[in-house]
């Protein structure tokens, strides 16, 4: 028997520090939030994305009374960039939750968005670097797959 052990590395800074750039990606992560459709559990969640293509695109979570339905939003947001601009690579994304129209410490996203975000990260051939914004601090991960260690992927199939 051998112990194998996997470490997640990640950086954490206060939102002062963000870059000019990934202090816009926030911003937009809150405004998404603001528009979240959370009448179940008042959780706004926003997630605003920067392509390689300099653009940006946002989702917020999109619930609905049969819960299994609810969208989250991460994944509206990386469906959206993946209709959008199919053949674009995502660089970051940036994931926000809100209640009552306040920051929260930051989240971590679910296990179904860590696998929707591998799989991007696979289509696009390069890393995706993760901003889990707080209201004081950020933590940021360079890659989904330092996220989601020991993932299901094409590989298996
Ligand atoms: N939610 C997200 O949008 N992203 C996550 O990573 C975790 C949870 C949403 C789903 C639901 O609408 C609400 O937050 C409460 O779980």
């Amino acid at each position: 028997m051998k112990e194998i052990k996997v470490d997640v590395k990640f950086e954490e800074l206060s939102v002062a520090e963000l870059s000019p750039l990934d202090a816009e990606l926030m911003n937009r992560a809150i405004a998404a939030a603001r528009d979240a459709y959370a009448p179940y559990s008042h959780f706004h969640v926003g997630a605003a994305l920067m392509l390689t293509n300099g653009k940006m695109v946002v989702g917020s979570n999109q619930e609905n009374a049969a819960s299994p339905s609810c969208v989250c939003a991460e994944v509206a947001a990386l469906t959206q960039a993946g209709v959008l601009y199919p053949k674009v690579a995502i660089r970051d994304i940036a994931v926000v939750a809100m209640k009552k129209d306040q920051v929260t410490e930051r989240i971590s996203p679910c296990g179904n968005c860590r696998q929707v975000m591998l799989e991007q990260e696979k289509r696009g051939g390069s890393p995706i670097r993760i901003l889990l914004c707080g209201k004081e601090k950020v933590q940021i991960l360079s890659s989904v797959k330092s996220l989601l260690p020991l993932s299901f992927s094409e590989e298996e199939l």
